[in-house]
Order: C-alpha cells, then structure tokens, then sequence
C-alpha cells in the first residue's frame, strides 16, 4: 500500500461523466490531500483533515508531497506510436512549399511509412514504439490508443497489430488496438479501390477478428483518401466483427465523415479542423466524441480546431497527441494542452477534463481511467512544485511533471 500524503491539490476526483460543454470549465479537486493506492488500484483519498490512522503492522510506505499536485494520467486516445522510420525529408518539402496532400497524393506520406514498414521486422517495430511509449509515459500519458494502418498489406496490418499486442504484455499502460487498414490507397489500387477495400474486409477483418487484434475500426475518410461510400462499407463490415468504429474526419475538407460516424455509434470523431454547425448538431444528442489533434495542426500548419465553437455548442472535446511520423512526431500531451490553451482558446481546466475523463471515454477506458476514483487503476503523475495547475500548458516545453506511477508502480 502506498499513501501520497500533504498532496497540493489531488485533480479530477470523482469526475466519472462525460463532461460536457460549460461544465468543462470546472474541475473536481481536494486541496491538502492523500492518496492511497493498492493492488495496482486507486484504494481511498481524502482531504489531509481525515489522514488514515496505521498501525505498525500494516505495510505501508507513505511519501510527503508537499506542494505538488496529483493527478489522473492522460489518456492519449489517437495515436500511431507503431511506424518504422520518421519522414524528415517530407518536412523539409513542405517548408519548402509542397502541401500535406501534394505529398500524399505524389506517392509520398502514409504511403512512404507503409513501403518502409513492410520492410522492418516486428522485432525492431516493437522496439521502436516501446521506446516511443516509454518516452509518452514518462510526459505522464497511462493509457494509450494504437492505431495499425501503415502496413496496408495483409502483412503489414497483421504485424503491426501484433506489436500493439506484444506493447500490451510488456508494460502496464492501458493499451488500445484500432485496426485502421483503410488508412491511404495503396499506389497498385490507384485504379481499383474496391479490391483493396475488398483486401480489407474478406482478408484482414477475419483475421483481426479472430485473433483480437484490435478493439476498434478506423478509416481515414477525408478529400483525397477514403470516400464516405467506401467509409460506410468498411464501417458495416467493422461492425459485424464486434469492431467499434473511431474515425478521422474533417482534417482536410468537410465531406460528411462525422454524420456517418455518428450514425454508426462511432466512439469518437477525430481531427475535426472542418466541422460546421451541421455536424455540431449531429454530435449533439449523440454518444460520439469529437477529438481533437492540435498538435497534427501546429505540425501541418492547417487551421486550429475550433474547440470554442463546439464547446459553447454544448459538446465535450477530447485531446490526442496523434503521434505518427506524418503529421505529428510528438507524444507530448502537456504540449497538447499548451496548444488547446494558446491556439484553440480552452482554459487550461478544459484542456485538462479533455485530456484525461473525455479522451478515458473517447478510447472507452472511462470505467479504469480518467479520473481519481475508487477502484480505477492508480496511474497518476505528481507534478514539481508549481505554483497552479495552469503552470502547466502556461509552461510549454517544460517538463512539470516529476513522479508517475503506472498500476500504483512508479516508473
Ligand atoms: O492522423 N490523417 C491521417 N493520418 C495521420 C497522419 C498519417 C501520416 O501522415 O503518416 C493523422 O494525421
Ligand atoms: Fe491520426
């Protein structure tokens, strides 16, 4: 048993709802506060006031905080930490001129990432992204999304699935699989898109399904990848394979992904640059979750979510890294807030209710992660001593964070 006691401020206590609209403006915290974790599990907290009373013989190993705050780990609930190199070169051709599409449509892009992947050996994949989420964890992030879609062959997709499975049994991070097959069309299928969506849905889905790969379905469905035809026929196939889909919509342009999503019990809708009242009045009444990637934005230079917009509509807004060596070769979810806070205007308590109960809900770990409460697995970050919790996205690029500790083991 381990007790964190004289604890600043314990945040996100008993936050257990989706949090919508004006309430995520508010936090739930405890000033003067301990902690007590058990069995991997948050165990009990309280206020310093109702401080436990131990006799010798329990064995508890209690550490003084004093003026650090405690909080939930993020949930970083969009990410493709699993790729075989990074892209430099195509950062380069886009300072130098060239968009994110003409890359993409040009051959390069997610198509240069697969090329690459079929190459590397799971092996060295699973290195690479242990690495990788080493690195997530130590920035705070407890639980994590994974996405396969740079192998875009049986093949590829397969190994990359297996190496989210093998990251599951190495670390205790909740992990998350989505199998996103539909990610690019392969360059042989330029001409004959359905027999990769065919490849897709006769030869990977089985298969996924089978060996449970994954837990949920994504397609890249946006101008110049897949098509809402096409993104309704994968979903469909998804679904019956007990796949729930979680998609990337309106990064580029607006063509409808996010009523589809929705009309398919998506868990989440993700980018969201081009969203419009009527997809604000789509996600309304419904259980979906828009998603939104700041730091893809900050990286491509395209135009900020407009979290305002959706949020005094009445939405909850969930925060990801995306990780991915495209459009967003980062893991760094303070950095994510620091952007919802400076660029898409959340107040840092906003920013926070996203990151950590809405993203819980976005990868549907809500009832394990995203807030201080009895029975949730004890990942949870002590900060350094900082003067508010808004130090933290204020103090872009610092590390605030000073102890994190995964099923109740510091890392
Ligand atoms: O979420 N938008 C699609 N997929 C990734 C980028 C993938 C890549 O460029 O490698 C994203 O931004
Ligand atoms: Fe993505």
């Amino acid at each position: 048993m381990l007790i964190l006691k004289n604890i600043k401020q314990l945040v996100q206590v008993n936050t257990n709802e989706l949090v919508r609209g004006k309430e995520m403006a508010t936090l739930n915290t405890i000033d003067n506060a301990w902690l007590c974790m058990h069995h991997g599990k948050i165990d009990s907290f309280g206020a310093m006031d109702n401080f436990p009373k131990f006799t010798e013989h329990d064995k508890v190993e209690i550490k003084d905080v004093s003026g650090k705050y405690v909080m939930p780990c993020w949930c970083d609930s969009h990410t493709h930490i699993v790729f075989a190199g990074p892209r430099h070169s195509e950062f380069v051709d886009r300072i130098k001129g060239l968009s994110y599409e003409q890359i993409a449509a040009n051959g390069g892009g997610i198509l240069n990432s697969a090329l690459l992947l079929n190459q590397t050996t799971e092996e060295e994949l699973l290195e690479s992204a242990y690495h990788r989420l080493r690195n997530m964890i130590h920035l705070g992030t407890g639980a994590i999304e994974i996405k396969s879609g740079y192998g875009l062959t049986v093949e590829g997709e397969l190994k990359m699935l297996r190496v989210i499975q093998q990251l599951k049994q190495m670390t205790n991070v909740i992990i998350k699989s989505n199998f996103l097959g539909a990610h690019a069309i392969p360059l042989q299928y330029k001409n004959n898109r359905q027999a990769y969506i065919d490849l897709i849905i006769d030869k990977m889905l089985p298969i996924v399904a089978e060996e449970k790969l994954a837990d949920f379905i994504d397609v890249f469905c946006d101008r110049g990848f897949y098509t809402i035809q096409e993104l309704e026929q994968i979903l469909e196939a998804g679904i019956k394979y007990g796949l729930t889909p979680k998609i990337h919509a309106n990064q580029l342009d607006n063509i409808g992904a996010v009523q589809v999503a929705v009309k398919y019990g998506a868990a989440s809708v993700d980018h969201c640059e081009h969203i419009t009242h009527a997809e604000i009045d789509s996600l309304l009444p419904s259980q979906t979750i828009p998603t939104l990637l700041p730091s893809a934005a900050f990286f491509l230079g395209l135009n900020y979510q407009p979290a305002r917009f959706m949020i005094d509509s009445g939405l909850p807004i969930a925060l990801a890294t995306d990780y991915n060596p495209g459009s967003s070769p980062s893991g760094s979810m303070p950095f994510v807030l620091s952007l919802a806070c400076i660029k898409l205007k959340m107040t840092p308590a906003e920013a926070i209710n996203a990151a950590t109960i809405n993203s819980a809900y976005a990868m549907k770990v809500n009832n394990i992660a995203g807030s201080i409460s009895k029975g949730k697995a004890a990942n949870v970050f002590v900060t350094n001593k900082i003067p508010s919790l808004d130090y933290i996205p204020y103090s872009f690029t610092e590390n605030c964070i000073e102890q994190v500790y995964i099923k109740g083991k510091l890392v």
